[in-house]
């Protein structure tokens, strides 16, 4: 029996399948401000995804002033959800801000022996890499917080249209963010005005085997 789930917010567990069944993209919102302690949830239960390392390289640019949304909406080659959402989160993944937080990241709870340890292990990982090939590996752990976000929006009713169609150095230019960091994608958040498209995928039995 667990005993510290008392602070998992109020999402319950069980919505989870019925949000993946329901998501879908949504590009057209309601004029509706968002309250903030509202995104604020969101972004804090996004992050209770895990990394490997339990590294956490997301970080989030909420979006809302609209000359700001004007311009990111030009770096994003027009897309007119960023324009018509009242919040626009541009996450991206910071490996070198990560690293440096490591010895934040570890378990208090690990012996200081192990929480070192693992400090000298996630370092060496990236001994050699590229700035590049470091900020992809973040990007896949920042893409698994993706996910958390669009499923827990959905739970809360709000619609998303996650985009990967941006050109990433004017994004970061606009927004001041550090030329090493990986844009993972920009996030428009909002009350739903339209029902978007029924989503469509393969059946997932000509994508699973069991052996
Ligand atoms: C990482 C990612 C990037 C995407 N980029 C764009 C985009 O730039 N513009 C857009 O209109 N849709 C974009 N989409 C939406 C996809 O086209 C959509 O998720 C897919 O067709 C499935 O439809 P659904 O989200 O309605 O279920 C993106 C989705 C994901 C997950």
């Amino acid at each position: 029996m667990r005993t510290d789930i008392s602070d998992l917010g109020t999402i319950p567990a069980s919505d989870a399948a019925e949000a993946a069944d329901r998501r879908r993209s949504i590009r057209a919102y309601e004029a509706t401000q968002i309250p903030e302690a509202d995104v604020r949830e969101l972004l804090r239960l996004a992050g209770r995804a895990p990394s490997a390392y339990n590294a956490q390289p997301w970080r989030f640019v909420v979006v809302k002033d609209p000359g700001l949304k004007g311009a990111l909406s030009a770096a994003a080659y027009g897309q007119q959800q960023i324009l018509r959402a009242p919040v626009t989160i541009v996450m991206y993944s910071d490996m070198a801000d990560a690293l440096a937080r490591m010895p934040e990241s570890m378990h208090p709870e690990l012996p200081r022996d192990k929480r070192e340890a693992g400090v000298v292990s996630f370092l060496a990982t990236f001994n050699g890499k590229s700035v590049e090939e470091r900020e992809a590996w973040g990007n896949s752990q920042s893409n698994i917080a993706l996910g958390y976000l669009l499923l827990l929006a959905e739970a809360k009713g709000y619609g998303t249209s996650p985009m990967l169609g941006f050109a990433p150095n004017k994004v970061k230019e606009l927004l001041g963010l550090p030329p090493h960091v990986k844009v993972t994608a920009l996030i428009a958040l909002g009350y739903p005005a339209e029902d978007g498209f029924r989503p469509h995928r393969l059946s997932s039995e000509s994508l699973v085997l069991f052996r």
